[in-house]
């Protein structure tokens, strides 16, 4: 298959996952919102929103049902979300309160060709848990940063961390925990009766066939760019808050990262 062939073939699955995710997306996701996920999203937009002025124009790309759009809109941010599946902006549409509307902006499309389309300037861009969904995300990542004015800061947020295992018990440990983690989330959503579609990621989440996205690599886009990095954090995200606070603090394990960068 070209290549060209291939980025459509992972759009077109994006776009077709994404629609069954729709309003069920957080339910399924629940590593995205446990307390302890939730006390790491929360932490670190509190620190990015300390340095933004009060009229910061945010761009949230792949945005899907919200996860952060809503918590910058409700912050009092002008946010604009762009997302490739209609149905997960539907959902987020109708998540946006009466006295939001005027600071929120929805779109739907590619994240490429807004990159390259787009002439408004933002003051923050994130992406959150997208970049592992694109066919280049590299080539995206650099676009977006050719395009940024000086001061603009990048968050990439809850991105599946490509490592090495360096420890065999560690990493059987880590197993275990996930296996132990899986399990009971199973079981949880069979009891909740919601439909699980661990079948259907296999090419809308493009770069977990190469074990997830290395840092370094990201960090090395973005010092090229002439960005700086302010922070990175690496952490091991799970179904649950209690074996996610297991995994980080007996463990030490990792699977996740964040990055918060400026461009100078
Ligand atoms: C794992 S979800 C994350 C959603 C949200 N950012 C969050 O953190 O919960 C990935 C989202 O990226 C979107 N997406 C995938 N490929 C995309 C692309 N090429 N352009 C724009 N959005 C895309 C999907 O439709 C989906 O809503």
């Amino acid at each position: 298959m070209t290549s060209t062939l291939l980025k459509e073939k992972v759009l077109e699955e994006n776009r077709r996952v994404h629609a069954l995710e729709n309003q069920l997306y957080l339910s399924r996701h629940p590593e995205q919102t446990n307390f302890f996920q939730n006390y790491i999203v929360e932490k670190t937009l509190d620190q990015i929103c300390l340095d933004l002025d009060r009229d910061a124009k945010i761009l949230d790309l792949g945005c899907g049902t919200g996860y952060l759009f809503l918590r910058f809109l409700r912050r009092g941010f002008d946010v604009t979300g762009l997302d490739l599946s209609a149905e997960m902006v539907e959902v987020l549409k109708k998540s946006v309160a009466e006295n939001e509307k005027n600071r929120a902006h929805l779109s739907v499309g590619d994240v490429e060709a807004f990159i390259e389309e787009s002439q408004e300037e933002f003051d923050l861009v994130v992406f959150s848990a997208v970049l592992h969904h694109l066919f280049d995300y590299q080539a995206v990542l650099k676009k977006s940063c050719e395009k940024l004015k000086s001061g603009t800061k990048i968050l990439i947020f809850f991105e599946p961390l490509k490592q090495q295992v360096t420890s065999s018990l560690r990493y059987a440990l880590h197993r275990s925990l996930s296996w132990l983690d899986e399990k009971s989330y199973h079981l949880e959503m069979g009891i909740r009766n919601i439909p699980l579609l661990e079948d259907e990621y296999h090419h809308s989440d493009y770069q977990r066939q190469f074990g997830g996205i290395a840092p370094a690599e990201v960090e090395k886009i973005l010092k090229d760019e002439n960005f700086s990095i302010v922070k990175v954090d690496k952490y091991c995200a799970r179904r649950y808050g209690i074996n996610a606070w297991l995994a980080n603090r007996i463990l030490a394990t990792q699977n996740t990262f964040n990055i918060l960068a400026i461009k100078n």
